[in-house]
């Protein structure tokens, strides 16, 4: 496929209703994260110490472009890249740049396929170098945060079931939830309705139903969760310069539970990826 064919495929709006898809999307679903995820994937072995952002995203453009689908952010909204590159206390859509990575830094990539007009969205933290162990804890806590937001998605269950899973292991963490930032309804509309909030009280918001497809992208920082947007008018940094971590994954509710679409191929879910 190339662009002209992904195009139509692709709606660009979001219609404001959240939508109940069958079978066909859920099979589109699946080759989407999966191409996203194996991206995230090839990444593991490429993040070290000396390499920049630039590099890293020209990878992503290549490896997706290479797997017949296109990368979803270049044009949209005006940003011109593959991936959002987040490093240290940026708390999302990072652009990437020839700053290189240094020993230390953790840095989150976030990269969203489309293959066939679907949408695969999903994040990993990477490390470079050797983090101090305060970095590593928090990016393990955003992991395990997400994975229990996750773990609480099925028919009848709320939004807000979600949200205070993740909520109440964070702050258990002393860490806090950015409130700025939210996950959201996708398939062939990259950001559409519902909002998926990353805190929040059990039993209170929607209720899941079968059908519904989602991100859960919970942005953690280990100091308040205020968030700066730099004058480039994309990159988030926390208020406090604090570290902020984020791992994101596209879901799917099933008549039982959920289907994660952008689990990784290879079981490289969270650092350290060696
Ligand atoms: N992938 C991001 C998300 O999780 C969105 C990035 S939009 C961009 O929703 F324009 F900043 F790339
Ligand atoms: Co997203
Ligand atoms: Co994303």
């Amino acid at each position: 496929m190339n662009y002209i064919t992904a195009t139509p495929a692709t709606a660009r709006r979001s219609s404001g209703q959240v939508k109940l898809h069958g079978a066909e999307a859920f099979e589109g679903m699946r080759k989407a994260g999966r191409i996203a995820a194996a991206c995230l994937d090839m990444l593991t072995e490429k993040v070290a110490p000396g390499v920049t952002t630039a590099e890293l995203d020209n990878l992503v453009y290549d490896f997706v472009l290479a797997a017949g689908a296109i990368p979803a952010t270049i044009f949209y909204r005006g940003y011109r890249h593959s991936s959002c590159t987040s490093i240290n206390d940026v708390i999302c859509h990072g652009i990437p740049a020839d700053r290189q990575l240094k020993d230390g830094d953790i840095v989150n990539i976030d990269v969203t396929a489309i293959v066939d007009g679907w949408h695969g969205d999903t994040s990993r933290m990477y490390l470079a170098g050797e983090p101090p162990l305060r970095a590593r804890k928090l990016v393990d806590v955003t992991y395990e945060a997400m994975m229990r937001g996750i773990a609480a998605i099925k028919p009848g269950a709320t939004t807000g079931d979600l949200g205070h899973a993740i909520q109440a292991f964070a702050e258990g963490h002393s860490y806090s939830v950015v409130r700025d930032f939210c996950g959201h309804g996708v398939g062939r509309v990259f950001h559409d309705a519902p909002n998926v909030l990353h805190y929040g009280q059990a039993g209170k918001g929607l209720a899941f139903k079968e059908g519904m497809i989602f991100t859960v992208e919970p942005m953690i920082n280990a100091g308040k969760p205020q968030v700066k947007l730099k004058p480039d008018g994309w990159t988030a940094v926390s208020k406090d310069r604090s570290l902020s971590a984020q791992f994101e994954h596209t879901v799917g509710v099933t008549a039982t539970g959920v289907e994660i679409f952008t689990q990784s191929p290879t079981g490289l879910h969270k650092p350290p990826y060696a």
